[in-house]
């Protein structure tokens, strides 16, 4: 198997492009994802938070979402573990800082928050003992009552003109050298998105096929209970919403 895994730098050129190309509609299914889940997250904000409160978003890469809620009227940080997109964030006036989230976050120098938020599946494309130090770390972030809220990709779910799509998308964004083509994503997100090559083994990075088994793996998270739970119209994901018990 060939594979070309992307140092941080050549994420944050990633992220450069990302933008640009959901914003230029040329790819339907992402841009309507982004869309739905950005209208699920101010909805959830508005419903159970005042403008006042306080969000952070974990794995916040260049802004986009902290872009939108403040648009919204909402005032949210972020966190990324990686430092061009923390500076690019920065840059453009987003109150960001460094921090690797599947270990420690630094919970008592930065407080608590009302909402935690963890965008466009990052936390479904770690492994599941990741995904338990992410949820951890939202857990310590959050108020009591606080809610924590995210997207899960439905892998079961993805027909192949939307698998084209999406190796279509990452293959202009991440312009991946010759003959090489991405057919899955890894578990590192797009902090470390891994091609192989078309002979290589197609793998994917959500252990979860349908509602139930997800379901279970909210359950297990304990101190956590459901309080909303949407299929996205766009047929490719769940946004979810739990609240701190
Ligand atoms: C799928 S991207 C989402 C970016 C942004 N939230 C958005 O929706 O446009 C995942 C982000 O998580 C960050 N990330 C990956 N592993 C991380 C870790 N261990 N700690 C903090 N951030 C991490 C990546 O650098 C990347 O910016």
């Amino acid at each position: 198997m060939t594979e070309y895994i992307l140092n941080d730098k050549k994420v944050f050129e990633v992220f450069f492009r990302t933008e640009q190309v959901l914003q230029s509609g040329q790819f339907s299914a992402m841009s309507k994802f982004e869309t739905e889940e950005i209208k699920f997250w101010i909805k959830s904000f508005n419903r159970y938070l005042t403008k006042k409160d306080k969000i952070i978003e974990m794995g916040c890469g260049s802004g986009r979402v902290l872009k939108a809620l403040r648009s919204a009227g909402f005032s949210a940080i972020g966190l990324d573990n990686n430092k061009y997109l923390v500076n690019y964030c920065k840059n453009r006036g987003f109150d960001a800082f460094y921090s690797d989230a599947a270990k420690r976050v630094p919970t008592k120098q930065i407080g608590k928050f009302k909402a935690v938020g963890i965008a466009f599946n990052t936390l479904f494309n770690f492994p599941k003992n990741i995904r338990r130090k992410w949820v951890n770390n939202a857990y310590d972030l959050l108020a009591p009552g606080g809610i924590l809220v995210f997207s899960a990709y439905r892998n079961s779910r993805f027909s192949s003109a939307l698998i084209k799509e999406r190796v279509k998308f990452y293959s202009t964004v991440i312009r991946p050298p010759k003959n090489f083509s991405i057919d899955f994503f890894d578990n590192h997100s797009i902090g470390g998105i891994r091609m192989v090559n078309p002979k290589g083994k197609t793998e994917w990075f959500s252990e979860w096929n349908n509602k139930n088994d997800l379901i279970n793996e909210f359950h297990s998270w304990k101190k956590f209970k459901i309080i909303g739970m949407e299929k996205m119209k766009c047929g490719i994901a769940f946004n979810v919403l739990l609240q701190k018990c």
